[in-house]
This record gives structure tokens, sequence and C-alpha cells, in this order.
């Protein structure tokens, strides 16, 4: 592909490994990020890994201004948008940072790329569009009925995105939602950094392995699963960065706004990644039940179909080989 392929939020834990498989591919990645997030450090290990400098060029995905200096600087062939502001307790205390990150910088990308005549966008979106699902697997047509602050400024970023090819059918963009991302890059270069005790299952189950950081506390001993504790879909961070690859190629020929589920297509229970991560690491997690999580749900998990059709996609690496990975990443030290 001729040009550079703009990853905002590259420093990040999943556009770090975007960058990667692009590179990986033989592509141009350039990160924009502002660091609020992530770490500078990460920049040296991606060159190092790819063999070759990885540019970047440091700024929020708002401000306009560097945006329309960076398409001028360099040619963008597409932009893949990683940039924003995740967490689903963070964004019910803090809504107008969330809704003006996540919602007025895809616009404000949105707008430049307009300007400089760059059409092909993928989008970073989340599972937590759709909220409780009524029915297993999800499909990407299932309603979006998000609950809470920051799933509903990913639809309403996807919904302004869908618009925009509505408008205009120049663009072809391609929204990406997540399921359970987890893991690190097998070399243990980079991986996910947390600042603090970090809320999701896999980094605290590293962190507890790694010792200072207690016990596991399960939300809930109830659900109506098979062993009583919630069930996600956990997919390899390699596996998603080699979705958002296969999603700037399929952007090559689609035209309009395309949803792609990225996700294993199974569950596991809380119990079943804490005995694999146990395998994985050789160490006992210690370990109680609490109450369950306001806001958690019993069960989801991808229906990916669409994915493996139209970007011959699929996840590959299984659950043993997210729990090496990220260990791996923890006894690395676990940050930057
Ligand atoms: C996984 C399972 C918990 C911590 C969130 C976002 C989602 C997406 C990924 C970005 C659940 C249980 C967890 C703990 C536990 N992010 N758990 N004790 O909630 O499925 O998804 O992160 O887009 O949008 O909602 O992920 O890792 O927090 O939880 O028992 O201390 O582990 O109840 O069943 P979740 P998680």
């Amino acid at each position: 592909m001729d040009g550079k392929i703009l990853v905002t939020g590259g420093a990040g834990y999943v556009g770090s490994h975007v960058a990667m498989a692009l590179a990986d591919a033989g592509l141009v990645p350039i990160i924009l990020d502002d660091f609020s997030s992530s770490s500078r450090a990460v920049l040296p290990r991606l060159s190092a890994l790819a063999g070759r400098t990885v540019e970047h060029v440091e700024a929020d995905v708002r401000d306009t201004a560097a945006l329309r200096k960076l398409f001028h600087d360099h040619p963008i062939a597409a932009v893949i948008h990683c940039a924003g502001l995740k967490g689903v307790g963070d964004g019910e205390t803090r809504p107008l940072a969330f809704w003006d990150v996540n919602v007025g910088g895809t616009m404000a990308l949105a707008e430049v790329m307009g300007e400089a005549g760059v059409a092909r966008l993928v989008f970073s979106s989340s599972a937590t569009v759709y909220g409780q699902p009524e029915s297993l697997p999800v499909g990407e047509d299932a309603p979006l009925k998000p609950n809470g602050v920051y799933g509903r400024t990913k639809r309403a970023a996807e919904d302004f995105l869908r618009d925009l090819t509505r408008a205009n059918p120049n663009w072809r963009i391609a929204l990406l939602r997540y399921f359970n991302p987890a893991g690190a890059h097998p070399s243990a270069r980079i991986g996910e950094a947390p600042l603090g005790r970090p809320d999701n299952l896999v980094p605290l189950l590293c962190r507890i392995a790694g010792g200072g950081f207690g016990e596991l506390a399960i939300f809930g001993s109830d659900w109506p699963t098979e062993d009583g504790t919630g069930v996600r879909d956990y997919l390899h961070v390699q596996d998603l960065a080699e979705g958002h690859l296969a999603a700037i190629r399929f952007l090559a020929t689609a035209p309009g706004a395309t949803a792609f589920n990225l996700g294993m297509g199974r569950g596991w229970s809380v119990l079943e990644v804490v005995r694999a991560f146990e395998a994985a690491c050789g160490r006992r997690i210690a370990r109680s039940f609490v109450p369950r999580r306001p806001g958690d749900v019993a069960c989801y998990y991808a229906d990916p179909a669409r994915a493996e059709a139209l970007l011959a996609w699929r996840a590959r690496r299984d659950l043993d080989a997210i729990c090496a990975d990220a260990w791996r990443w923890q006894l690395a030290g676990g940050g930057y």
C-alpha cells in the first residue's frame, strides 16, 4: 500500500499491537498519541521490534491544527482510530471527558481526513455497545443498548461515522467491536500497562500472581452459567491487531460502513480463566467470592462469522496462549 497508516492512540495497549502488526505486514505505521494514558517508552520498543523507526506525532486527537499538519507532512493512506478514553466505571464519573474525547475526537479526525481526501477509516469500537444481549452468540445486527457512558460514546461515534458514509459514498469505514482483549506480544516487550490496580480480569491476575496485589475477588458465584461465574469472550490482542490489518485490506474494495465483531466466538468463565492462568504461571491464585459487580452481565460472546466471511479473519490464539503471553509480560515487569 502506498502511504502510511495513521494509528491514533498507537502508544496504547491495542494501538501498539496494531502498529506492530502493520509493521510485520510490511506496512508503515505512524502513531498519533498524547501519552495521556500511555507511555513514550513504547516507541523505542516498537522500533526495535519492527527493525526500523516507527514514527510518531505527539498530539491530542481533538487538536485539528496538529492533525492538519500531520496530514500535510505525511502521505496517509488510511487511519486506524484507537485513541479514546476507556473504562466502564471511569466513564460514569467523567461523562464530559468521555464524550469530548471519544465522540469529539472522532469528529475532529473525520473533519481533517475529509479535508485531506483520506477516506479509509478503521474505528475501535467495543462489544459494550450491545449492553445486555438478548440472545447468544451476539451478532452485529443485535440491538445496540449500551448501559453506560463509555458504551454510549462508542455507539454515538459509530452513528456519526455511519452518517458520514450516507452523506458521502467515498468514505469506507470498518467499525470493530472488540470483545475482551487480553494477553501481550509474545516478545514481552509490549503489553497492557494499567496504572494502579487493574479492573480487568487478566491484567489483575498478572498483578496478583506477581505478588503484592492481594487476592482475586470474583464478582458473583450465582450467575446463571455452568459454574456460576461470569462468562466472556477473551481474545488475544495479537489476533485483535491482525483483525485491524484485515479490515484495512477489506476497505480497499468495500464502500460504506460495516460493523464487525472481533472475538473468539465462545466464552470462558472467570474460574476457567483463573485455572488457565494458574497453569500458565505455575502459581496458585488466592481468590474469594464477593457479590456481583453492578452493571455486569452473566454471559456474552461474539458471533464472529461476518469477520470470518468478509475479512478472512479468525482469532487463532487460545486462552492458554493469552495467559502464557500475559504472564511473560508480567515477568518482564508488566509495564514501561
Ligand atoms: C471479566 C469477567 C467480571 C475483575 C470490560 C468492559 C468492556 C471491554 C472489556 C473495552 C467478568 C470478572 C473481573 C475482578 C471478577 N472494554 N471479574 N473480578 O467487564 O467483561 O468488560 O472490559 O472496550 O467494554 O466492560 O471485563 O475484565 O472487567 O471482567 O470476577 O476483579 O471477570 O465480573 O465476569 P468486562 P473484565
